[in-house]
């Protein structure tokens, strides 16, 4: 009786297991619904219980800066105390500590409007736009109270209570001393209020949900002030404090976990950031920096450059321009001190960065050669060797704002052509005090297959010849967000 209701045949069958398919797929995504809206309250129950043991929080141990070997230190590297009060002592010194923070680098998309922002953070969840932190009233920071500022330095968290994403080195910061964070305030002050507002970022489901950040901070944050460790020097505890502080030095070099915490067993191991490979900057022989002399690091954060072994560049290159050039002579040989007494990692390598590789001499073999196909070699003399020179050997050796030698130099030298990539596709530019350094970058002018090329012609001439790129892994470093 109901036959000819019934569907028939194949497309019956189809429509059937359609409407089967479909009734499963509403099934199973009201149960998914379900187990996300559980999931969520459960979070929720969790994140409350945390606010709740942060505010019950008051009977724990706090750090404090305020002990003797703190003020030690302090006096030891020229702060004396007496320059805490308001006034343009403090200013200077905030002025001091802003640089040594870098805070510039981060919060400066345009040179014509420091501090305002706008610059893009590439992170593995999407891009993150650095907020304005001028003084403006509407777009800066300018109706922050210094308790907000303090917050924000110390706990991560924003002036509406919001949880701040840890692209903002905040698990660095937290260790800077109250009177430090006070001084870069005042200093941020007196800087030209900028109206501008950033745009704001793209970042996916459930990354843009800043509450998570409470879990974040659970596995990977620490909260709190530096504790000077009284068996060390003064000068040891001044180049921790500005290591693991303000330098923030580990948000590039140290590994990082699955959630983008920084690898505490590893610490300053060496990591991938952005495409460029920040070197293992622990004292190990050969995987570190274990074979350069005090002088000679100094020398690089000084100036970018450590005559016959590295040259700063890329992200490395705005650290030195913006920030370490900036620090006094006593707080670089400070940071030496302290990271000549990291645990060194060995991570493999046989011989330093900076010890391969010697001066060539293929362009008397290739003396009439026809060009064909992509050839390192041409490549090279076509495109590097008028500055590097033919033997690789470079112009000027040593002097400020020489064409490098490229044997003996970590970049050709390393165990991954990461950074000799980046240094072919985006060049060098770092100025100092004496000297603007500039190279030329190739990304319009060679392809994929040519760089990759002409990198492998360097690492097997001058430097590590196991490191190889293929034109592959240079169309991904050329897409990298810089
Ligand atoms: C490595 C990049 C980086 C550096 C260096 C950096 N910041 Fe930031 N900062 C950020 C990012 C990204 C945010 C936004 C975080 C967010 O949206 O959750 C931020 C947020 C802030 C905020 C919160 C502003 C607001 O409107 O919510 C303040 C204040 C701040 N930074 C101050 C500083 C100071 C002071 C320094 C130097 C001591 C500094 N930052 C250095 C990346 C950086
Ligand atoms: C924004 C990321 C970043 C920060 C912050 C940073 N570095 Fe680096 N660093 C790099 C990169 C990338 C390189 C590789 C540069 C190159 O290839 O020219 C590098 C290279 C170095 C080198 C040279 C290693 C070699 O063998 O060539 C030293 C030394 C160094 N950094 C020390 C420091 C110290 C000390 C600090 C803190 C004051 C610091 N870095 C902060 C990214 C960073
Ligand atoms: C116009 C001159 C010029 C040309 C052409 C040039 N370079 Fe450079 N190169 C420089 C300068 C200047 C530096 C930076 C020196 C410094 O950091 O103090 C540099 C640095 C380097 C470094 C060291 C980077 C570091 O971080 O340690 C490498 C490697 C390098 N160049 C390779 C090349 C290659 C390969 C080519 C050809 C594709 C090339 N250069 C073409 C001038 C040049």
């Amino acid at each position: 009786m109901s036959r000819a209701k019934r569907p028939q045949g194949r497309a019956a069958d189809l429509n059937a297991t359609v409407f089967a398919g479909s009734r499963r797929a509403a099934l199973k995504s009201r149960r998914r619904v379900w187990k996300m809206a559980t999931l969520a309250a459960a979070f929720s129950l969790f994140a409350l219980y945390l606010a709740w043991l942060e505010a019950n929080d008051e009977a724990a141990p706090h750090h404090t800066d305020e002990s003797p070997l703190g003020q030690a230190v302090a006096q030891a590297s020229g702060r004396a105390s007496g320059a805490a009060g308001p006034g343009p002592d403090l200013v200077r010194r905030g002025e001091y500590l802003t640089r040594a923070g870098n805070c510039i680098a981060c919060h400066t998309s345009d040179k014509r409007r420091p501090f305002a922002g706008g610059r893009a953070i590439g992170t593995p969840f999407g891009t993150i736009y650095t907020p304005n932190i001028t003084p403006d009233p509407d777009t800066g920071i300018g109706r922050w109270t210094d308790g907000d500022f303090a917050r924000a330095m110390h706990e991560g968290i924003g002036k509406e209570g919001e949880r701040l994403y840890p692209a903002f080195p905040y698990a660095s910061y937290t260790k800077v001393t109250d009177q430090d964070v006070r001084a870069i305030r005042a200093y941020l002050n007196t800087v030209v209020p900028v109206r501008y507002t950033p745009p704001s970022n793209s970042l996916g489901f459930p990354f843009n949900q800043r509450w998570l950040m409470v879990f974040w901070n659970l596995f990977n944050f620490d909260e709190g002030r530096f504790v000077p460790d009284p068996k060390q020097s003064a000068q040891w505890n001044r180049g921790a404090y500005l290591v693991e502080g303000l330098a923030h030095c580990g948000e590039c070099h140290t590994p990082r976990n699955l959630t983008q915490g920084l690898k505490t067993t590893e610490r300053f191991s060496g990591a991938i950031q952005a495409g460029w490979h920040a070197y293992n900057i622990t004292p190990h022989k050969t995987s570190g920096i274990g074979g350069w002399s005090d002088q000679e690091l100094v020398g690089y954060l000084a100036t970018g450059v450590a005559p016959g072994r590295a040259n700063a560049a890329g992200p490395m290159a705005e650290v030195v321009e913006d920030s370490t050039q900036y620090l006094s002579g006593e707080d670089l040989r400070s940071v030496a001190t302290y990271l000549r007494s990291l645990k060194p990692v060995d991570r493999g390598e046989t011989r330093s960065r900076g010890e391969w590789g010697s001066p060539a001499s293929d362009a008397l073999a290739l003396r009439g050669t026809k060009i064909e196909g992509v050839n390192g070699a041409q490549l090279f003399l076509a495109n590097c060797a008028s500055c590097h020179q033919w033997t690789g050997e470079g112009v000027g050796a040593s002097a400020p704002g020489a064409y490098p030698p490229l044997m003996h130099n970590s970049v050709a030298g390393a165990s991954d052509a990461n950074n000799l990539t980046m240094v072919i596709l985006h060049g060098v530019r770092r100025t100092t005090q004496d000297v603007d350094v500039l190279m030329p970058a190739f990304d319009r002018e060679l392809t994929d297959p040519q760089i990759a090329a002409v990198a492998n012609y360097v690492t097997t001439r001058f430097g590590n010849p196991q490191s190889t790129v293929d034109a592959e892994q240079v169309g991904r470093l050329r897409a990298t967000a810089q």
